[in-house]
């Protein structure tokens, strides 16, 4: 499992940018279209996500290597319900596929749980684990997709000489 932590280095969404991808946004989609499936969880912010999280969507609208990938959408906080359905909303009409067994609330806020604790919390830990279990049966229906080349990644071109 990645973490990707490049979300903050993306630049505004700018459909002009689009002829002459900015390296970090190449990046982002070598990255993305590399994934077997994403996982994605957003603070709620008056009532919506994070705009770090939007403009990262926003950069992957109409990407061919998201269109159709399994996405597990994690909400850390269970009161803070219009963020996660924003986000399911958004990614339904990003044509991504929302593993819905795989989404789950974790009560974390006000619990001050590190990462440590969070493996220390049987509770915790237990729901993190069903749900990547069930993400990884619900990818293993589909044919692989790591062998995806993005045309744009630099990193393949480079080894591709
Ligand atoms: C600018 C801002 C707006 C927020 N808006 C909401 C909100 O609309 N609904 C909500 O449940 N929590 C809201 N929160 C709380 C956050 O979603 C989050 O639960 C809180 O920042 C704790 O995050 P932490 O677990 O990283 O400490 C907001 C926080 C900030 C900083």
């Amino acid at each position: 499992m990645t973490v990707y932590s490049g979300l903050g280095d993306l630049p505004l969404f700018n459909l002009d940018l689009e002829a002459g991808l900015p390296a970090d946004v190449v990046r982002f989609h070598s990255n993305v279209a590399a994934a077997d499936a994403l996982l994605i969880a957003s603070p709620e912010y008056a009532h919506g996500v994070t705009g770090t999280i939007k403009n990262a969507l926003d950069w992957l609208v109409g990407f061919e290597g998201f269109a159709g990938i399994q996405v597990a959408v994690l909400n850390a906080s269970p009161r803070a319900h219009h963020a996660d359905d924003a986000l399911r909303e958004t990614l339904r009409t990003m044509a991504a596929a929302v593993v819905e067994e795989a989404s789950v609330n974790l009560p974390l806020l006000g619990s001050h749980l590190d990462e440590n604790g969070m493996i220390e919390s049987a509770e915790i830990a237990g729901t993190i684990g069903d749900a990547l279990a069930t993400l990884d049966a619900a990818v293993l229906t589909l044919p692989p997709r790591r062998n995806t080349v993005y045309p744009g990644d630099i990193n393949q071109r480079a080894e591709d000489g």
